[in-house]
């Protein structure tokens, strides 16, 4: 491609149906669709419409909050490298930042700590529902639900125009998500919830809340609970995700954030998004034994299932993210002793990394890759997988819909779609089918 001396911001368009020329304006390298309406081929036609399904390329916002390069590798919250924030943040401190826009300071950390520590009680009505699900229920399940109740108790969330009732459910939603997943945990268990303690961190909290027992106060390790606010960390956003998409759809309607934000959740869920760690482990359990892996991976090939915990839509390189997983895992081995299937992974990541099938498709490890892995070392049931990552993952959603109310651009989230059903046709009498 040769670069033209008197090159302009625009693409010149021609419509081979009508011979018509139209010039299309670029901005941030990007094309507005609706500027493509303009192409029609009859004065009365609707105008072209742009078909991308599942948004492959498709920009739905602008966003100051998460910035990706994919092809580098390269992941940061407002213009801070996630390997930095993982090494020298906190969870607390991440989760401002990716909401207020700046790191704070430390009195805006303090307060900001301060207003989190004290909103982490759940309504006894709230636990009262929790307590009405079956004993083994899915802790996605009665967390996606008990968030969406919660819009019941908290009212004022309904007028999401006021920034005061965005800042008091703000808090509110990340202070009361750990105890949500942890009364999930309690409930699994037969074991009777524990309430907040709130002299302990975001981290502390949420592990006395799942592991208490007849101890006066719980008293985390602070290896694991460094491990596991460096996990929240990475896991805090990921620009337009799956659930970040659900999250800023429901949220355009001006629904209230807890029922916005268990949409979220409920996208989160599935195994092709937050519930990969989940089905990594059962791969990983499947496979046994490092003998079994060229078989399974032969399997892969031949379109018999996938490899859990690899490939992206995004990353087309190694996801940085699983590199500090892998790192965190070291720290926390050292402390719980090995996990058996960490062998496994590290040798099935070894072996796809050499094969020309996920060579030639830029398939490397992701985040969940490595994490499950952790989570079971640190003594987590695979079901409490998703919920541990829509804890931390609350924050982006949270960030990315303030920003969208924000947004002057904002409109009702409503795709368009090419309708390819039956042209219309007359009533089929009963008698005639
Ligand atoms: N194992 C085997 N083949 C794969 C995999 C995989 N994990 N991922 C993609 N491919 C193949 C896919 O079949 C396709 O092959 P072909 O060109 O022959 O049809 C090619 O690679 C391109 O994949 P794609 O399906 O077009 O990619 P996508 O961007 O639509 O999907 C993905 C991204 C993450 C859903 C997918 O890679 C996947 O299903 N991975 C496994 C699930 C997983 O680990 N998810 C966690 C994602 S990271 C954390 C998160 O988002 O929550």
């Amino acid at each position: 491609m040769k670069e033209d001396p008197e090159s302009k911001e625009s693409l010149t368009v021609v419509d081979n149906r009508t011979g018509l020329t139209y010039e299309i304006p670029i901005k941030d390298q990007a094309v507005n669709a609706s500027d493509f309406r303009k192409i029609k081929e009859h004065e009365r036609d609707f105008g072209l419409l742009v078909y991308d399904p599942s948004f492959v390329n498709t920009a739905s916002c602008r966003s100051a909050i998460t910035f990706i390069d994919g092809d580098q590798g390269v992941l940061e919250y407002r213009g801070y490298p996630i390997e930095e924030l993982a090494k020298k943040s906190t969870f607390l401190e991440t989760a401002y930042l990716l909401i207020k826009g700046e790191l704070p300071t430390s009195a805006e950390l303090d307060a900001w700590t301060n207003e989190i520590r004290t909103h982490t009680y759940m309504h006894e009505k709230m636990k009262m529902f929790m307590e009405g699900f079956q004993y083994d229920a899915h802790p996605m399940g009665m967390l996606i639900a008990t968030v969406a109740a919660m819009s019941t108790i908290y009212r004022d969330a309904r007028d999401v125009t006021d920034p005061e009732s965005r800042e008091a459910n703000t808090i509110r939603l990340i202070a009361k998500m750990p105890t949500v997943a942890a009364f999930t945990y309690r409930h699994n268990r037969g074991l009777p919830y524990v309430y907040p303690d709130n002299d302990l961190t975001y981290v502390g909290n949420f592990l006395s809340m799942l592991w208490k027992m007849a101890e006066p106060q719980y008293a985390p390790s602070p290896v694991l609970e460094r491990a596991i606010d460096v996990l929240f960390i990475l896991h805090a956003d990921h620009e337009q995700n799956c659930s970040t998409n659900a999250m800023r759809s429901v949220g355009s309607s001006e629904s209230d954030p807890y029922s916005s934000t268990a949409a979220a959740a409920a996208a989160l869920y599935g195994p092709l998004h937050g519930g990969a760690n989940e089905a990594v482990i059962n791969m990983l359990n499947g496979i046994g034994d490092k003998k079994n892996i060229p078989d399974f991976v032969r399997r892969v090939k031949e379109g018999e299932g996938l490899l859990w915990g690899f490939g992206h839509r995004v990353y087309k390189n190694y996801d940085p993210r699983a590199e500090i997983i892998k790192q965190t895992a070291d720290e926390v081995f050292e402390l719980t002793g090995p996990n058996p299937l960490l062998e496994i992974a590290l040798e099935l990541e070894r072996i796809a990394l050499e094969d020309d099938y996920f060579i030639e498709r830029k398939l490397y490890p992701n985040v969940d890759f490595y994490s499950g892995i952790i989570y079971q070392a640190l003594g987590f049931p695979v079901d409490m997988f998703p919920a541990l990552f829509a804890i931390p993952r609350t924050a982006g959603w949270l960030a990315q819909w303030r920003e969208m109310l924000e947004d002057k651009e904002r409109k009702i989230a409503r795709p368009r779609q090419l309708f390819v059903g039956e042209s219309r046709r007359p009533y089929v009498p009963m008698d005639q089918r």
